[in-house]
């Protein structure tokens, strides 16, 4: 399972483009989702489907290997925190990149399962953020792209690509 990453044109296509609601949570999908942990294992603590070329809305998460990984289908956030807090962050779909930022410290979400059975957490400090990371993923958006301009053109400059494609006059 490779990653998608901003190196390459056709793959910032896919990781600007707003994913679609998963219709089954059947086995293939289930099966497709644990790859997903397998792969991340040792390299990040979350994973969305368009990291992998799929433009679906659901992501992983497992903070550390003690932990069970937490699956996310059709998430929707229903609330946040007017608290911020700060994390360095960094993303499997951006190489060698790194940068603080800030997000609602805490976040209410909902979503299906594993199970395909509905849930809803409310989570803060490192969860939160990376939940609202990876939610970001099905909006076609990027931890980048709350860096100020000055650095998003230097970003640009470093992959060699258009990092902020507008995909929506395409009608995508
Ligand atoms: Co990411």
């Amino acid at each position: 399972m490779d990653f998608y990453t901003l190196n390459k044109e056709e793959e910032i296509r896919v990781l600007r483009t707003i994913s679609q609601p998963v219709k089954n949570i059947d086995g293939q999908l289930i099966e497709f989702a644990d790859a997903m942990v397998e792969a991340m294992l040792g390299k990040g603590i979350g994973l969305a489907a368009p990291q992998v070329g799929r433009n679906e809305r659901f992501f992983v998460v497992r903070l550390s290997e003690e932990e069970d990984p937490l699956y996310f289908f059709n998430p929707q956030i229903i609330g946040t925190s007017e608290k911020l807090s700060s994390y360095e962050e960094g993303c499997l779909s951006i190489p060698e990149t790194w940068a603080k930022i800030k997000r609602p410290a805490v976040v209410q979400v909902q979503a299906f399962n594993r199970r395909g059975r509905p849930f809803t957490i409310e989570a803060e400090g490192l969860l939160a953020t990376v939940i609202q990371h990876e939610y970001d993923h099905l909006q076609g958006k990027l931890f980048i792209d709350y860096l100020p301009e000055r650095k998003r053109e230097k970003l640009t400059s470093h992959f060699g690509h258009d990092l902020y494609p507008d995909l929506t006059r395409e009608g995508k």
